[in-house]
């Protein structure tokens, strides 16, 4: 079952959505060689408290971090610790956030200074994925219509969609009904309807799709140890498309 919210639900999930924006500027700003992801997870967690919110995913089925933080060959759900940053690193960094009973869920690709063109090429790809998925979203069309916006333009640039891991709907839940694969033709699935609020996430490997499972239970990487790259926005669909609910 899909939920419909209402206007009040939205600004609720567009509340929360704003400190996951915030969040990543400072974030942002602070991601430089030599901080340590654990130092970057305490300065988000910090950032969210004061205003009142909770990371989500702290305690997500046992996580046992604040945001997640992915480094080149992890796909997502990595979790902070006292590695240090580096030069190159391709960072990617996913932050959920409760703010007065509505979640709001967002990932970015950061690049660390010298990266390669090939890593520089894979996140913008996995970012313009992500707006072509939204971009296709409307009242009347169908979820498919996601997928195959996703997965055309990041196997068009020769890289590959992750199968196994999916978008969600979200809203009182972090994780509702419908499920959203990166992958897939258009014209299946439910139905999109103005009030459906969902977190697109692509998640892109450089070269292989498949993905594995590290022995922390949590930290997800390519098989083949290709890099990686992961972008989400929280969005509702409107009367006549859709807006996200996670820019700043
Ligand atoms: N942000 C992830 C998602 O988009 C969920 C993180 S799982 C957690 O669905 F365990 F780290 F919380
Ligand atoms: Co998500």
């Amino acid at each position: 079952m899909i939920s419909l919210k209402t206007k009040g639900e939205i600004e609720k999930i567009r509340s929360a959505g704003r400190i996951v924006a915030g969040a990543f500027e400072l974030l942002g700003d602070n991601l430089k060689p030599g901080i340590t992801t654990a130092e970057l997870d305490n300065l988000a967690n910090e950032y969210i408290e004061r205003r009142g919110a909770k990371a989500a995913f702290k305690g997500y089925h046992g996580y046992p971090a604040n945001i997640c933080i992915s480094i080149d060959e992890e796909v997502v759900h990595g979790i902070p610790g006292e590695r240090r940053i580096e030069a190159g690193q391709l960072v990617s960094i996913d932050v959920g956030v409760l703010l007065d009973g509505y979640y709001g869920d967002s990932a970015y690709t950061f690049l660390v200074n010298g990266v390669s063109p090939e890593a520089r090429k894979l996140a913008r790809v996995t970012e313009e994925a992500l707006y072509r998925g939204i971009e296709v979203v409307r009242p009347g069309g169908h979820l498919t219509d996601i997928s195959w916006a996703i997965q055309s333009h990041v196997e068009g640039n020769g890289f590959s969609v992750v199968r196994d891991l999916v978008g969600h709907g979200l809203g009182k839940k972090m994780h509702e009904d419908p499920q959203i694969p990166n992958y897939g033709k258009p014209g299946g699935g439910p139905l999109l309807r103005e009030g459906m609020v969902l977190a697109i996430e692509p998640m892109v490997n450089a070269k292989g799709y498949e993905i594995e499972t590290l022995k922390d239970q949590w930290t997800v990487v390519t098989k083949d140890r290709c890099l990686s790259a992961h972008f989400e926005h929280t969005i509702v669909v409107t009367s006549d498309g859709s807006m996200i609910l996670t820019a700043g």
